[in-house]
């Protein structure tokens, strides 16, 4: 993947795999504005029923971001998308979203949700610039089971 001047190291995307679960946790539990919580077995759970579309960058064997990336049938969804701080500003994140976001569109979902913790500024800067759209028209609510 070509970096976007000659000082900066060159990444590599590939599919985020379960054995992955420790490091992307520390990547994601590092990042403010991300909130992890998922247990070792539903995160494996998450992967098995959405093969292939959540990624992760590495720059040679370190990891460089991560994002979540799975589907009900109709809408799919990104979740805990961050890039290692010494990593941000080479267009990773935009990759992992690209690729992810391509993953979505071969098994025919065409919209994809994001939820941006609400005093997240850099983040909404980010899905702005990416061209996102912010849903003021919704507001969601959940129920624990
Ligand atoms: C948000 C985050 C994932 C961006 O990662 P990144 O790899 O640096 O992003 P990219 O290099 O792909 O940036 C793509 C574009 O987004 C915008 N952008 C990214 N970070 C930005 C920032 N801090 N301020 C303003 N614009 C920003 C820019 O337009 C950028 O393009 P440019 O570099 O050509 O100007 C990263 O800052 C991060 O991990 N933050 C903490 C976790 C988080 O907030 N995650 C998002 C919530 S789901």
């Amino acid at each position: 993947m070509p970096s976007k001047s000659s000082s900066q190291p060159s990444y590599n995307l590939s599919e985020l795999l379960a054995v992955d679960y420790d490091l992307v946790m520390t990547l994601w539990n590092s990042a403010p504005g991300v909130r992890a919580s998922e247990p070792r077995a539903e995160f494996a759970r998450i992967l098995l029923r959405n093969p292939g579309l959540s990624t992760v960058a590495r720059v040679g064997n370190e990891l460089a971001g991560a994002v979540l990336c799975c589907h009900d049938g109709r809408r799919g969804y990104l979740y805990h998308l961050a890039v290692a701080e010494k990593f941000r500003r080479q267009g990773i994140a935009r990759a992992l979203v690209d690729r992810s976001l391509s993953g979505l569109q071969k098994v025919g979902i065409s919209r994809c949700t994001i939820f941006l913790v609400a005093d997240n500024a850099q983040g909404k800067t980010f899905w702005q610039e990416l061209g996102w759209f912010e849903r003021t028209d919704l507001i969601a609510f959940a129920k624990d089971l």
